[in-house]
């Protein structure tokens, strides 16, 4: 009788003190578990007299019974503990607070700042024209005629015309804004005109339906190709910010005579074309309602996305219009 209570009493102390679960868990074995010291108690009633047996047994049981509410107390007192304790971790006022992201722009928009940045301090004007266009400006004026085999360089997004209107498109590139500014303005003059073009193409890797491009048009009494090649090797320099390889590679345009493809050159990739250019077609000034006689420049289209993708290693123009959040994250 004396030792059960002495168990109890040393056991209740031990559970008092146990801090962990881990430990709880010892002491249940300890006392409770198949060969603890209570469970021997029991076993060695059967060595009793009767009696003491019934006594013994007794006591055992109740004693028991008080572990097994003692155990099962401390079980949610450490339970509880560690709840709070994982409460409290999630607001530790002494951590910084979680950075709201603002919103940026698109890396296609931050890629024309700095292009018209860099033209408008070699004294160009920025310009704009629509992106629905007529027949006549995206093509006719361009000395590309109707039925003309030329005309399939450009896969073209036609809309429904009404009857008896205009034929009219989405533009295929942004040349229709040269003819546009032509009519209206008296040489001399610097301008670039960025915006989206479409094709009605199958897209890939290299190819979307739509892009942007950046129009060049510079007229003035005595332009040359040189002056064309001073400008764009000037512009290529500061978006850069380093010297670029270019090349004018022979080409053909029906609004620009002669025209040619310029490429740059990048260290491991080769050669890449960027842009489509030449000199003014004498019909194209006629169309524009200047004189071939008085005026002459050249005309240049660029490759935004391309430009972009090389910038910033982008090796999928698809991505530029997919808002894809972990993409755009990136600029
Ligand atoms: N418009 C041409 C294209 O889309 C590019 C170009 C522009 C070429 C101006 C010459 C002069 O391919």
């Amino acid at each position: 009788m004396e030792k059960i209570n002495e168990i109890f009493e040393t056991a209740q102390k031990e559970i008092k003190k146990a801090q962990t679960l881990k430990k709880l868990e010892e002491l249940w074995i300890k006392y409770l578990g198949r060969k603890g010291k209570i469970s021997l108690i029991f076993s060695s009633l059967k060595n009793l007299p009767p009696e003491e047996r019934k006594k013994i047994g007794k006591e055992a049981n109740l004693i028991k019974s008080k572990l097994e509410s003692l155990f099962e107390e401390k079980k949610k007192e450490i339970q509880k503990r560690l709840k709070e304790r994982e409460k409290g971790k999630k607001i530790d006022v002494s951590l910084p607070g979680e950075r709201i992201k603002p919103g940026h722009l698109h890396p296609l928009t931050q890629v024309l700042d700095e292009i018209e940045k860099i033209f408008e301090r070699m004294g160009f004007s920025v310009v704009f024209g629509p992106e629905i266009e007529n027949e006549w400006y995206n093509f006719d004026g361009l000395n590309i005629p109707k039925d003309h085999p030329a005309r399939d360089l450009w896969n073209t997004f036609w809309i429904k015309k009404k009857k008896g209107s205009k034929k009219y498109l989405l533009r295929t590139h942004t040349s229709p804004v040269q003819l546009r500014y032509m009519e209206r303005h008296t040489p001399p003059f610097r301008i670039i005109a960025p915006g989206r073009v479409f094709r009605f193409e199958a897209t890939d890797a290299s190819h979307e339906i739509q892009f942007y491009q950046l129009e060049g048009l510079v007229i003035d009494k005595k332009i040359s190709v040189a002056n064309f090649r001073g400008i764009i090797e000037e512009f290529f320099k500061s978006f850069f910010k380093k010297r670029i390889e270019i090349r004018l590679r022979p080409s053909y345009f029906p609004f620009t005579e002669p025209s040619f493809e310029v490429d740059l050159k990048f260290p491991g990739k080769g050669w890449l074309e960027i842009m489509g250019a030449g000199m003014v077609h004498p019909k194209v000034l006629l169309a524009g309602k200047l004189s071939p006689k008085n005026w002459q420049g050249f005309a240049f289209g660029l490759g935004v996305d391309r430009l972009a993708m090389i910038k910033y290693k982008v090796n999928d123009i698809r991505l530029f219009y997919s808002n894809n959040l972990e993409f755009l994250k990136n600029f």
